[in-house]
C-alpha cells in the first residue's frame, strides 16, 4: 500500500482496512497535510484519547468540520457529566428491561414481514426502521413523520461526515434540514411541556427538572432530541446491515449460532468489532501533546478511528476473521470514556431479539444482487442489502 491515508477518498471509504494496516503498522499518528488532521489508528492510542478528554475535547464536535454545538456529545466534563446525568437512569440495562417486551414485538413482526415478502431489501425492511421505530415509542413521537426523520438524520449524518464533494446548493439542503428537523421537535417540545411532569417519555423526561432541580435550556432539549434520534438510528442500522452481509458472505458462522443460540450475544459483539457502525470521530487538542512520537499541536483536529483499533492484532488475534464465539467485549465500537455510548444496552436489545426472530423464522438468508455501502467517511453501513430469505421449515 502506497503510503498516506484520506478518509474522504472513494476506495477508503469502500474498504478501509487495508489502510488501517497501513496506518498502525507506517503511521500510528499519521498527519494528512491536505485536510490538516492526525489520525490516531492503534486500539491502546485511540483508548487512551478518548479516556484523556482534557487533552482530547470534543467542543469543538466529531465531525470534521469545526461545528460546536449544544449537545453532549460536543461538550467535556463536567458540563457534559451534568448533561449526561439526566438521561443515563433511562438507558442502563435495569430501566430498558420495561421496554424488552415491546423490542420483542417490533422485531418479531418484522422479522415476519421479511419472511413474508421472501425478496427484500434487508435495509429499507429492517434494519432502517427497527432502531427508528423503538426510539420514536421511547419519545412518544408518531411514526408518519418516519421518512422525515430517515431524510433528516441522513442529512445531519453526512453534515457530521464533512459533505466535502457537496456542492453549494447541497450543502444549503443539508443545513435547512437541519433546521427543519430543531423546528418539529421544537413545536413538539412546546405541546408536550404542560403535562411533562406526569409523563413517562424520554422527551417529557428532558423537560423535567431531575431531582436537583436543575432544568435544561428549550436550545439544549430540541438537540437532545436531534441526537438521540441520529445517534441511534443509523447506527443501529449499520450493526444489523453489516453482520448480515458478513454471515451471508460465510454462513458457517451463522451455522455456529444456530447449533448453538447461547452465542447470539458473542454474535453480535463480534458483528460490532468486525465493521464498527461508526468508523471514526473527531477530537480537538487543548494543548500539545505526543502520540507514538509525533507531536501534536495545539488546536488539532485528530480523528480517532474505533474502526481500525477493533482490528489491531496487538488486541485482537487474527483481527480480520469474523469469529462468531470470540465475544470480543473489549472492543470500542461503542467508544470509550466519558462518551461511551449511551444507547449502547438499548442497540444490544434489539439486537438481541432480533437474532431471537430470525433464529426461530429464517431458514435460509441469501444476497440478492449488489449491496450498496452508505458513501460516509465517518460511518460504516449499507443503504441497499437485497437478500431473498426462505422460512424455516
Ligand atoms: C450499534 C449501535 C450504536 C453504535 C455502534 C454507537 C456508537 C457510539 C459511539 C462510538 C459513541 C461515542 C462518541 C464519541 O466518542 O464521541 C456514541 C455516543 C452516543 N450514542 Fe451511540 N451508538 C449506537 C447506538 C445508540 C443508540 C441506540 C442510542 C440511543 C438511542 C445512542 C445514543 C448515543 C448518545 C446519546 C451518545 C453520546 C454520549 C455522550 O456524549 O456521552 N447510540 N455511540
Amino acid at each position: 500500500m502506497a503510503g498516506g491515508y484520506d478518509p474522504f477518498d472513494p476506495a477508503v471509504i469502500r474498504d478501509p482496512y487495508p489502510h488501517y494496516r497501513w496506518l498502525r503498522e507506517q503511521a500510528p499518528c499519521f498527519y494528512n497535510e491536505e485536510r490538516d488532521i492526525y489520525v490516531l489508528s492503534r486500539y491502546r492510542d485511540v483508548r487512551e484519547a478518548l479516556a484523556n478528554f482534557e487533552v482530547f475535547s470534543s467542543t469543538e464536535g466529531v465531525g470534521y468540520e469545526r461545528r460546536p454545538v449544544p449537545m453532549m456529545i460536543a461538550y467535556d466534563p463536567p458540563e457534559h457529566t451534568r448533561l449526561r446525568r439526566i438521561v443515563a437512569g433511562r438507558f442502563t440495562p435495569r430501566a430498558l428491561a420495561q421496554w424488552g417486551e415491546r423490542i420483542d414485538q417490533i422485531a418479531g413482526e418484522m422479522v415476519d414481514g421479511i419472511v413474508g415478502a421472501g425478496r427484500v431489501d434487508l435495509v429499507d425492511a429492517l434494519a432502517g426502521p427497527l432502531p427508528v421505530q423503538v426510539v420514536a415509542e421511547m419519545m412518544d413521537i408518531p411514526m408518519d413523520r418516519r421518512a422525515d426523520f430517515k431524510r433528516w438524520s441522513d442529512n445531519t449524518v453526512e453534515a457530521l461526515g464533512g459533505a466535502v464533494d457537496a456542492t453549494p446548493e447541497e450543502r444549503m439542503q443539508v443545513e435547512m434540514t437541519i433546521v427543519e428537523f430543531a423546528m418539529w421537535f421544537a413545536e413538539v417540545i412546546a405541546e408536550r411541556r404542560p403535562g411533562a411532569a406526569e409523563k413517562d417519555d424520554l422527551i417529557s423526561l428532558l423537560i423535567r427538572p431531575n431531582e436537583e432541580g436543575e432544568a435544561l435550556q428549550d436550545a439544549e432539549i430540541v438537540s437532545f432530541c436531534v441526537l438521540l434520534l441520529v445517534a441511534g438510528n443509523e447506527t443501529t442500522t449499520n450493526l444489523i446491515a453489516n453482520t448480515a452481509y458478513q454471515l451471508m458472505l460465510d454462513t458457517s458462522q451463522w451455522s455456529k449460532v444456530v447449533e448453538d443460540p447461547a452465542l447470539s450475544s458473542s454474535l453480535i459483539e463480534e458483528g460490532l468489532r468486525f465493521d464498527a457502525p461508526i468508523q471514526g470521530f473527531f477530537r480537538n487538542t487543548l494543548s500539545e501533546t505526543e502520540v507514538a512520537g509525533t507531536t501534536i499541536p495545539q488546536g488539532a483536529k485528530v480523528m480517532l478511528l474505533y474502526g481500525s483499533a477493533n482490528r489491531d492484532p496487538e488486541q485482537f488475534e487474527a483481527p480480520d476473521e469474523f469469529r462468531a464465539e470470540r465475544n470480543p467485549i473489549e472492543h470500542i465500537a461503542f467508544g470509550f470514556g466519558p462518551h461511551t455510548c449511551l444507547g449502547a444496552h438499548l442497540a444490544r436489545l434489539e439486537a438481541r431479539y432480533l437474532v431471537k426472530h430470525l433464529l426461530k423464522k429464517v431458514g435460509r438468508m441469501d444476497l440478492d444482487g449488489e449491496p450498496v455501502r452508505t458513501n460516509n467517511p465517518l460511518l460504516r453501513g449499507m443503504d441497499k442489502l437485497p437478500v431473498r430469505v426462505e422460512p424455516c421449515k
